[in-house]
């Protein structure tokens, strides 16, 4: 057969963004003794693969103790393909509640392969035609984007400012799009120590979103991967969801940093009812668990175990399943934040910020952050790290880039920032 045309293929693979990605991970594979920053994974010296045992055992005890499954029962829940919204939703409504403060009904919740199934889902079921857009708070996380384009819609941006969202932005971008005879559905955000932001919604800021929401009626698509990485251990502003009175709110969830990413499980609480000619017919949970019986059919079950059987072993609570990574990362960010004050001194031209916990710092330099700069970092100082035009559309003159310390020791913090002061001042020095 006759070669086929990139151009007749989907344009979401032609797609920029994705070429950049690429780019992004080949620096990082030519360069492998560079420090990283760049990637946003969790930390490994703690891994232990007799624990995924343990979590096993523990999902199959939960099953024949609480559940009251007998062994066929049980082989067969692990064995076949099994129920599309999983096999775990009745405990993670419970660590919704423990951890979040957020009460829906199991039957609300979808178990997907991932936060990012979870956003594809969602997307595509709120993209019903050409109209219907969506908007994301900007910087936006890659996966948002890349899940918008596999359904053709249309991602309108909302500033971020200082507070982690502009709300007048907000206002204004919804009416623009609607003059522009679409549709604002939702708003994605990820209001807890954001990637790549940091940053984090006051509570005030967040009760003010939801106004704006309920009476714009644009849902929210709260992505929380990080929340429970709170670093100075004050207690947490509540979700959104939490505080969503009006089922304005769809929660996405991921178990990649809190589990496993090994799993790939996440899950979707959508609670919104759905009606025909008036009528109720259940909740969107229940529409999007249709559509993923045509995407992965059901999220693995072994999965599912592994990542119940961490829930079931910690009291249904990842906040207490996490004690030492949350000490970790906290531990982390004090040292990344003390070695860029003392690396960086006043005057220096050099600022951050500082959130309150996560695995992101973002850094302004004073010069222009493009693949180029990062390409030299690399080579030349053996650093990487990510330039935050990335996470823009269509930008490319940014001063910034992104810290992603998680995955790094204390040693490597301690070397990769000594890396970046020096490519900094050689940066600096030579006017690029
Ligand atoms: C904001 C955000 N959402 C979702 C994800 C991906 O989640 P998952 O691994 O569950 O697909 C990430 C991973 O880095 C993320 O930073």
């Amino acid at each position: 057969v006759a070669a086929i045309s990139l151009l007749d293929l989907h344009e979401s693979i032609r797609d920029p963004a994705m070429l950049s990605m690429n780019l992004l991970n080949d620096i990082a594979t030519d360069h492998p003794e560079a420090v990283s920053f760049a990637a946003g994974r969790p930390f490994e010296d703690i891994f232990r693969t007799e624990l995924i045992h343990d979590y096993l055992d523990a999902f199959t005890e939960y099953l024949a103790n609480e559940r009251s499954c007998s062994p066929e029962e049980i082989r067969r829940l692990l064995y076949q393909y099994g129920r599309t919204k999983g096999i775990i939703h009745e405990i993670v409504a419970e660590y919704l509640r423990i951890d979040e403060g957020i009460e829906v009904h199991p039957e609300a919740i979808v178990v997907t392969v991932g936060c990012q199934e979870a956003m594809f889902l969602v997307l595509r079921a709120l993209r019903a035609d050409e109209r219907d857009a969506v908007l994301a708070v900007s910087p936006t996380y890659f996966g948002l984007n890349g899940a918008a384009r596999l359904v053709d819609m249309p991602v309108v941006s909302v500033d971020s400012g200082p507070l982690g969202i502009d709300l007048d932005h907000l206002e204004h971008q919804i009416a623009r799009t609607r003059d522009a005879g679409l549709r604002p559905r939702a708003l994605y955000l990820v209001p807890d120590f954001s990637n790549p932001t940091g940053l984090s919604l006051s509570l005030d800021t967040r009760t003010r979103l939801l106004d704006i929401a309920q009476r714009e009626r644009v849902l929210l698509l709260e992505d929380n991967p990080y929340g429970l990485f709170r670093a100075d251990g004050g207690t947490r502003v509540p979700s959104l969801k939490a505080l969503d009175t009006d089922q304005s709110v769809i929660h996405l969830g991921s178990f990649s940093k809190t589990g496993l990413p090994g799993a790939r499980v996440g899950f979707v609480a959508a609670d919104q009812q759905v009606s025909v000619d008036g009528r109720r017919t259940g909740v969107l949970a229940d529409q999007l668990s249709l559509l993923k019986s045509n995407v992965t059919l059901n999220t693995s079950p072994i999965a599912q175990a592994v990542i119940g059987g961490k829930l079931v072993r910690h009291g249904r609570s990842m906040l207490r399943a996490n004690q030492r990574e949350i000490q970790i990362y906290s531990d982390s960010l004090r040292r990344v934040l003390g070695n860029l004050t003392r690396l960086f001194p006043d005057g220096s031209g050099v600022s951050w910020n500082t959130p309150a916990g996560g695995f992101f710092v973002v850094l302004t330099v004073p010069f222009t952050v493009d693949d180029k700069t990062l390409e030299r970092s690399a080579r030349e100082h053996g650093v990487i790290w990510t330039p935050m035009h990335h996470f823009y559309e269509g930008m490319s003159n940014s001063r910034q880039l992104r810290l992603s310390f998680s995955l790094l020791t204390p040693e490597r913090i301690d070397t990769g920032l000594e890396r970046l002061a020096s490519f900094v001042s050689h940066e600096a020095a030579a006017g690029h």
